[in-house]
């Protein structure tokens, strides 16, 4: 067993763990932060991100525990505050960015890293910030809609109001099959 000392979602942990342990599986066994999710084993899904340090989104699924010794973890858990949603949060219930919401958490993490290192990324980079997370359901697009409406609120101005498809009224010959 080796003694960890670390930070998760700005509570201090320390434990003794075994060396194998992985550092999603410390965060979901141990801490409880089932938000973490294991969506492979294969280190290619990123259902699994964690931001480390604060700036940097890392699979959790690729890190044994002791290698976070000394460092900071944000989890989804730790994202919100005050009750207020995080933006990104935000941005994914807004723009419809998720359907099960099996990928969601390590999407958001992953977004989150993108955005701390480059806070106004084009609709490209956001898609080549976002390659190694796989989402089954969505088709990305509204992920990508979602980043932009955080990285928006995130700069300071006021999210894009959601646009919503105009329904013209039933016309009788519509209604007819004309
Ligand atoms: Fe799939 Fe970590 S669980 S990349
Ligand atoms: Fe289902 Fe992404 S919302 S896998």
């Amino acid at each position: 067993m080796t003694r960890i000392s670390l930070s998760v979602n700005g509570t201090h942990h320390e434990q003794e763990v075994e060396p194998r342990l992985l550092l999603v599986h410390y965060l979901r066994d141990v801490l409880g932060l089932t938000g973490t999710h294991v969506g492979c084993d294969t280190s290619q899904c990123g259902a699994c991100a964690v931001l480390l340090d604060g700036d940097r989104s890392v699979k959790s699924c690729t890190m044994f525990a002791v290698m976070a010794d000394g460092h900071d973890i944000t989890t989804i858990e730790g994202l919100a505050s005050d009750g207020q949603l995080h933006p990104l949060q935000e941005g994914f219930r807004q723009e419809h960015g998720l359907q099960c919401g099996f990928c969601t958490p390590g999407m958001i993490m992953a977004a989150l890293g993108l955005l701390r290192e480059n806070p106004h990324p084009t609709e490209q980079e956001i898609r080549e910030g976002l390659e190694g997370n796989l989402c089954r359901c969505t088709g990305y697009h509204n992920i990508v809609k979602a980043v932009q409406y955080a990285a928006q609120k995130m700069s300071g101005h006021a999210a894009p109001p959601r646009v919503r498809e105009r329904r013209e009224p039933a016309t009788a010959a519509a209604n007819q099959g004309a």
